[in-house]
């Protein structure tokens, strides 16, 4: 080995010139690769004797690390191989377009209804969506024999037990769950996801959301329950809106009644939303029953209240005029994207 040999590789390196990421590799190679100058270097070093080897070594090392810092020098100076070739940047070009998502048809209305509510003081319950029998029949005042007890209207996760799980028909459930651990006066308004055994239709979904309401205190009467409803209709609807309470039935209201709002697309002319009724049918409602309250643990000599209960998807197809329900869990993007621009609420 002689000194001669490491001069010379530093003097190449003193000279070498990388115009291109290419350049810079073929140049690690000639040096550092396998079969490379300074490789080969190393490998003469390891059969020559001990007093060269103390000769050697440091100058050796020091090249090595000349020679890497060099390349990695290059490296960041020469021009990316697509950049020398190919065409030059047009920085002043717009970026790739990120498009942002936007809020679900269900959700923008969901929170609507919600902010309604709160101003007029409603705070808002949860509960599980997986039920049991009791709180989404039993302490409803669901006969034994109901039918919506059946099979064929709720999905049971265990059937056979006294008090099975199932998926919540609706959000009542909360309501029940909120009387039990709450004193009047109790003012809730409970959001949520609900599940009936229906066949997917246009008009029907086996999945589908609903906002449920419930106010108790001493002395509460139809005349307010009749009153919330319009104040949240106008709302929701504007401020021209009419409603319209129909007789109705339920389990765990008594009286009851179905609400219709004037149509807000003809103003109660007629038409094909509403059917050629001016009226379109948005919620049930009605006084609590008194079995109701007090199977919860509510004096219902003291207490009186009332509650509601409306589907999102219903109400969301009377404000945007969707046509058909699966449009809501079938993820089109091009459904969902005319929501994009839908007020922030
Ligand atoms: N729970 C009823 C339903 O799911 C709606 C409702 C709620 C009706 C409260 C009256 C009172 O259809």
């Amino acid at each position: 080995m002689k000194r001669e040999d490491i001069d010379k590789i530093l003097q190449q390196l003193e000279e070498l010139k990388c115009k291109t990421q290419k350049e810079v590799e073929e140049a690690r190679v000639r040096f550092l690769g396998k079969k490379g100058e300074v490789t080969a270097l190393f490998e003469e070093f390891r059969a020559i004797d001990k007093a060269q080897k103390a000769e050697f070594g440091k100058p050796l090392n020091e090249l090595k690390q000349r020679v890497q810092a060099k390349i990695d020098e290059l490296k960041n100076s020469a021009a990316d191989e697509g950049a020398a070739n190919g065409p030059r940047l047009d920085l002043s070009m717009p970026g790739d377009p990120y498009e942002l998502g936007s809020r679900h048809p269900v959700s923008i209305v969901r929170q609507e209804i919600v902010d309604i509510f709160r101003k007029f003081g409603y705070d808002v319950a949860e509960g599980p969506e997986i039920e049991d029998d009791y709180h989404v029949f039993e302490a409803l005042n669901f006969p034994a024999n109901h039918p919506a007890r059946d099979m064929q209207d709720t999905f049971f996760v265990s059937a056979g037990h006294l008090n099975p799980l199932l998926l919540r028909t609706h959000t009542s459930s909360v309501q029940v769950r909120t009387m039990e651990r709450m004193e009047p006066p109790i003012r809730v308004i409970c959001p949520g996801r609900v599940f009936r055994n229906e066949a997917i239709s246009a008009r029907a979904h086996c999945i589908f959301h609903q906002v449920e309401g419930l106010y108790i205190d001493e002395g509460v009467t139809f005349a307010d329950l009749k009153q919330a409803i319009l104040l949240f209709a106008r709302e929701m609807f504007g401020p021209d809106t009419q409603i319209r309470m129909r007789p109705s039935y339920f389990p765990f209201t008594e009286p009851s009644a179905e609400v219709d709002v004037s149509c807000n697309i003809c103003h109660g002319q007629g038409c094909n939303i509403c059917k050629g009724t001016g009226w379109l049918e948005i919620l049930g409602c009605g006084m609590v029953d008194p079995n109701v309250l007090e199977a919860s643990g509510i004096d219902s000599k003291k207490y009186s209240g009332f509650a509601f209960g409306m589907g999102l998807e219903r109400i969301a197809m009377l404000k945007w005029r969707v046509n058909d329900l699966r449009h809501y869990f079938e993820n089109d993007m091009r459904f969902l994207q005319e929501f994009a621009s839908a007020p922030e609420v």
